[in-house]
């Protein structure tokens, strides 16, 4: 990029330096990655990226510089991951909403095979600022990328998720990651999904969707794990936020409790607690029994202004609050 159009980028999308704070760990990951050994040099690197990132689409998380830290290898079940990577032949992880795609390269330097990943976002830009901020050509760091809306059915056709089951199923095996043209080829291959701070992007039915979505693509084989983290609340709610988002996305969220997420993949039984709306029962994504599911919510430590009015909305929610969670197959 030339000189005048970074400063006149960096002017638009001035960097707040409060909001940068990647770890002691994720620097020196930083600097191992992308080549910097320079602090000053690899954050001034982050700001220009940043600006570039901020122009495409205005998420809150490339505000707070996510794609300088990870979130993969804080999930618990990260080790289930690195595992089934290692033990299980050609088993697949697909990063959904991957943005910068930070978080396939931590996977790749913990030592997953790079050739059984592929990686996916509504906007191939993002994934070309990962090459940027991460220094590296398609050559270079060579997992695939497919370019789409995960709701489009032309992207992904809705299929039903299969039973979990140890033996796998007669359809034809994925074809080469090289070549997919969009993730419809995946369905019931998958061994691993990943997706952060991505259903929250959505309103409840669209999340379900979304759940079932990617249930469809993975494997029935026991082991096989759906896993995430996206802002949730102890008790489930609809509210208004009160930061900025980007303009295609609606002034209200949805947040999920760990037990109504609960109940998203396993369903809910009207003499239960957890009855779906108007005391019914909800079908769940899985029938109970053939997937463990963990949610677990956590409270978000305020770093800054940005991270107060942006977390601890404005409507009826004073705290920050992170699900996370994963859904495995038994
Ligand atoms: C908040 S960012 C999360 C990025 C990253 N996973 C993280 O945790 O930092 C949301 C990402 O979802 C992508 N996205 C939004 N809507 C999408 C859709 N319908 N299909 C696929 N990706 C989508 C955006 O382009 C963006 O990269």
């Amino acid at each position: 990029m030339a000189d005048d159009e970074a400063k006149q980028l960096a002017e638009t999308f001035p960097a707040d330096p409060e909001l940068y704070r990647p770890s002691k760990e994720e620097i020196e990951w930083l600097k191992k990655v992308i080549g910097i050994e320079d602090e000053e040099e690899l954050k001034r690197h982050a700001f220009a990226v940043q600006a570039e990132g901020l122009a495409v689409c205005p998420y809150p998380c490339l505000t707070i510089f996510v794609f300088t830290s990870y979130k993969i290898a804080k999930h618990p079940a990260y080790q289930d991951v690195l595992k089934l990577g290692k033990e299980r032949p050609g088993a697949i992880y697909l990063e959904t909403a991957c943005c910068f795609g930070n978080d396939v390269r931590k996977l790749v330097s913990d030592g997953y095979p790079i050739e059984n990943i592929v990686a996916t976002d509504l906007q191939k830009d993002f994934w070309q600022l990962g090459h940027t901020f991460f220094r590296t050509t398609p050559s270079s760091f060579p997992v695939p990328f497919l370019t789409g809306d995960i709701f489009d059915p032309e992207f992904l056709s809705p299929a039903s998720p299969l039973p979990t089951s140890r033996s796998l199923p007669n359809i034809p095996p994925p074809p080469s990651l090289i070549s997919l043209p969009t993730l419809t080829p995946l369905l019931h291959t998958l061994s691993i999904i990943h997706a952060a701070a991505f259903f929250h992007l959505f309103q409840k039915e669209e999340q379900r969707e979304l759940a079932f979505l990617l249930a469809s693509l993975l494997s029935p084989l026991p082991g096989s794990l759906i896993l995430g983290s996206h802002i949730g609340l102890p008790d489930t709610a609809e509210y208004r936020h009160g930061g900025s988002r980007p303009s295609h996305l609606s002034g209200t969220m949805f947040a999920h409790s760990p037990s109504s997420w609960r109940d998203v993949w396993v369903g809910s039984r009207a003499d239960e607690r957890g009855v779906g709306e108007g005391g019914k029962a909800e079908e769940g994504v899985f029938k109970r029994g053939e997937v463990e599911v963990w949610a677990e919510v956590t409270e978000v430590v305020d770093r800054s202004a940005f991270a107060r009015q942006e977390m601890g909305k404005t409507e009826g929610v004073s705290k920050g609050v992170i699900l996370s969670w994963s859904v495995k197959r038994v």
